[in-house]
């Protein structure tokens, strides 16, 4: 059976022709977290993009009313491509995994989830996770999340591979 080193070797050539070329975000998160997710068995790999939002709720483009229009637009994760079950749609800035992820600029490893404080609990399966910045120059434009049925299931070789990967993107 390949070690998770060689299936990260063989997966980010794949990650490279894959999104060479392809300038839509949305279409090249769908097929590397249908990659992702079916060469490694994972519970749940998906993206969350950086999206403008106005008290809480996503910024429509249609026309501002009188009060939305007085409030600065803030911004939250908003859930993008991914497989696996249903998943939480909005997290905000520092919350959750994830945002701490989004904050903190670094991958963040959580060997178990219960001992994360502020944990955001998708699913009761889920049991670790890792969750990988992905940047345009120097701002955080979105983290790829993945999550795992068994404790401990990521580590540095994770991290590694992970971050190389969402470079390529
Ligand atoms: N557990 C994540 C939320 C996203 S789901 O795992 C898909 C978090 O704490 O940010």
């Amino acid at each position: 059976m390949d070690t998770k080193q060689e299936k990260y070797e063989r997966l980010l050539p794949q990650v490279k022709a894959l999104c060479e070329g392809e300038e839509d975000t949305i279409a090249k998160m769908a097929n590397v977290s249908a990659l992702l997710h079916q060469e490694f068995g994972f519970w749940w790999t998906g993206f969350y993009r950086v999206c403008p939002e106005v008290g809480g709720r996503k910024l429509e483009p249609a026309a501002p009313t009188a009060t939305s229009a007085l409030r600065p637009p803030t911004s939250a994760l908003i859930l993008g491509p991914f497989q696996g079950p249903l998943a939480c749609v909005h997290i905000g800035y520092g919350k959750g995994v994830c945002g701490t992820a989004w904050k903190e600029r670094r991958t963040v490893v959580v060997p178990d989830v219960e001992e994360f404080p502020g944990h955001i609990a998708c699913s009761s399966e889920s049991r670790s996770e890792i969750v990988v910045p992905m940047f345009c120059g120097e701002e955080v434009v979105a983290v790829l999340d993945i999550d795992s049925r068994e404790l401990g299931t990521f580590d540095e070789v994770d991290a590694h591979y992970l971050e190389q990967l969402v470079e390529l993107m």
